[in-house]
């Protein structure tokens, strides 16, 4: 079964839309298998963001995203990575489709609401970084 790494973000944590984006995952039939409220440290968001370093937005996006606290949600289900990728919409909230969790909700490009893992390998590594295997049930 696969698994991928869910955050949901500051603005949307803010707004009270936690509940609204599980239960528009949990629809797709993605099943929580770990759960937390945390406020992220500049060091787990470099290392999140790390493949962003030399990106001209990277310490917007460090800033961000350890600005307040978020939850962290790890889904397990068939083809998770892309499913969620699907259901969160484009990175950009203005090109993201309606119906889109980002479409719907996203304020900007930087205040997105969700992030999603975008490779089987990646979710891997990224689950790791916010889960020790204690906390992840099956
Ligand atoms: P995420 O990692 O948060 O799920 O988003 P993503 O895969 O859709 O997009 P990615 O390319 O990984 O970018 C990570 C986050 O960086 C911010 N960003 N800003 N100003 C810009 O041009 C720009 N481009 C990306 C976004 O907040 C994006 O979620
Ligand atoms: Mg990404």
């Amino acid at each position: 079964m696969e698994r991928s790494l869910v955050l949901i973000k500051p603005d949307a944590r803010q707004r009270g839309l936690v509940g609204t984006i599980i239960t528009r995952l949990e629809r797709q039939g993605l099943k929580m298998v770990a759960i937390k409220m945390l406020h992220l440290d500049r060091v787990l968001a470099q290392q999140l963001y790390a493949i962003h370093r030399d990106k001209s937005f990277f310490d917007d996006l460090v800033n961000y995203i350890s600005s307040t606290p978020i939850i962290a949600i790890v889904f397990a289900g068939e083809k998770a990575v892309e499913v969620i990728r699907k259901t969160m919409g484009a990175t950009d909230p203005a090109r993201a489709e309606a119906g889109t969790i980002r479409g719907d909700f996203g304020l900007d490009i930087g205040r997105n609401s969700v992030h999603g893992s975008d490779s089987v390998e990646t979710a891997e590594k990224e689950v790791k970084l916010f889960f020790s295997k204690d906390e992840i049930y099956t």
